[in-house]
């Protein structure tokens, strides 16, 4: 088994000075723990508390807290961090000069994370979030009045807003499906299969659902989609660094992606992928002259903007390969079928998504029959300390959908401790219920 000794072993040769920056960032600690499992299976590697407890320790967290909302936003190991302010001080040591520097060596970003996920550089564009670079391309589009998108009723509000705002603005029709979790790949390709009409020109969905982790068909909706002269917007929020794929596989026009969740960016960062020759169909968000109207970055004007956020990508990225895409998914399906598994024989219990394999990793949704989501989200918090957060249908254009529950996201940093204190505290209300105290202060 991997231990801090046999690195330490390694690096006989160091110096203590050396040693000790290298500690303060974890990256060093990271690529060796991972150099000394490389002849061990992903699953095997994913229940080695050994060689977690090198990626827990890269990390500056607070573990009076027990977090379980890394689906909103994650936070980024000690490198990144420093790296961040390292770029920050450079920048204000004359900002026209310095941040106009790492603006133009901005493509090492564009690079890397485009032979890490499967697409070529002109292919991308940097942004603030996925909200971003979806709308973008959601408001970029020419669409006359009539024309048809179909999206879901699970996709994200905020998305589904911008479809609901362009539906007000433009006449455009916007149909939303409504589909049982978990389900089939096969179930959704056949409910958009259905609903496509010779006016549908957009099929807009999740790759994972932000609810719970839905995975969608992607590549055969595309498939579908060209076939019939649509575009294709997918949403990658909760899918790109989560677990492995290529970006080119899937076939899509578009495709939206935060970098501050499972990438574990500073806050602050996103990118936009668009697919060659879909390039010129999208108008960008603000103007740019004629001749960039095949130019990937005409996306990503959107003037002044802070360098130092977005150059620490880089760091992050290193991060996310020192521990390995396969690795890292392999631990957080781990993480998820520990709890899934510990709870899924109470008959109260319902799990909203699918144990299978292949479908599953760190996203995942349960509920309690007769227990209030908020309430339980609540208990979570005053009795165990756990930040955890409900999940409850709204109405349009919000999310609609009718089940409730907690949505579990742990991640890298995440032990089996605090794995095993939610399961407990879950036993706890199946038990005795939630105390009327906290049921009556349920904080939403
Ligand atoms: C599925 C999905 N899409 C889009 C977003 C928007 O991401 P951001 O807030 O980073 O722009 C989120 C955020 O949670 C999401 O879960």
């Amino acid at each position: 088994m991997w231990s801090r000794r046999s690195f330490l072993r390694m690096g006989g040769a160091l110096s203590t000075a050396t040693l000790a920056a290298k500690a303060v960032d974890g990256l060093s600690y990271v690529e060796a723990a991972s150099a000394a499992v490389a002849d061990r299976s992903p699953e095997d590697v994913a229940q080695d508390e050994f060689y977690w407890r090198e990626i827990q320790e890269a990390f500056t967290l607070d573990r009076t807290l027990i977090n379980l909302n890394n689906g909103n936003t994650c936070p980024s190991p000690a490198v990144v961090q420093n790296a961040c302010k390292r770029y920050m001080d450079m920048s204000n040591m004359l900002p026209v000069h310095y941040r106009s520097d790492i603006e133009r060596h901005m493509q090492t970003i564009r690079r890397g994370l485009a032979k890490e996920f499967g697409f070529d550089e002109d292919e991308v564009a940097l942004t603030r979030n996925a909200s971003e670079s979806l709308q973008i391309v959601q408001n970029g589009l020419d669409l006359q009045p009539g024309d048809e998108v179909i999206t879901t009723e699970q996709d994200y509000p905020r998305m589904l807003t911008t479809w609901d705002q362009r539906r007000r603005r433009d006449k455009i029709k916007v149909t939303r499906l409504q589909f049982p979790v978990p389900t089939t790949g096969d179930d959704l390709y056949q409910r958009f299969e259905r609903a496509i009409t010779p006016q549908t020109k957009v099929l807009h969905f999740c790759h994972i659902t932000n609810l719970t982790g839905q995975l969608f068909p992607v590549q055969r909706l595309c498939r579908l989609a060209r076939s019939r002269g649509i575009t294709t917007i997918v949403d990658g929020a909760h899918a790109i660094a989560h677990f492995p794929f290529k970006l080119r596989d899937l076939e899509c026009d578009a495709y939206g992606v935060s970098l501050h969740k499972w990438l574990l960016a500073p806050i602050g960062n996103g990118f936009l992928y668009v697919r060659r020759d879909s390039i010129p169909k999208f108008w960008p968000m603000q103007a740019v002259p004629e001749r960039q109207a095949n130019d990937i970055r005409k996306f990503e004007q959107i003037g002044t903007y802070p360098t130092a956020i977005r150059a620490a990508v880089g760091e992050a990225l290193a991060f996310h390969q020192a521990i390995g895409a396969e690795r890292k998914a392999a631990r957080l399906r781990y993480l998820t079928l520990r709890w899934a598994n510990a709870l899924k024989g109470d008959p109260r219990v319902k799990i909203h998504s699918s144990l299978e394999p292949g479908q599953t990793w760190g996203l995942a949704m349960v509920g309690i029959d007769g227990v209030d989501a908020r309430a339980l989200s609540q208990f979570m918090m005053d009795r165990y300390r756990i930040v955890i957060n409900a999940v409850v249908g709204g109405q349009p254009p919000q999310q609609v959908f009718d089940y409730s529950g907690l949505r579990v996201t742990p991640n890298v940093y995440t032990t089996l401790q605090e794995m095993d204190t939610f399961v407990e505290a879950m036993q706890e209300v199946l038990k005795k219920g939630i105390p009327a105290a906290t049921a009556t202060r349920r904080g939403d």
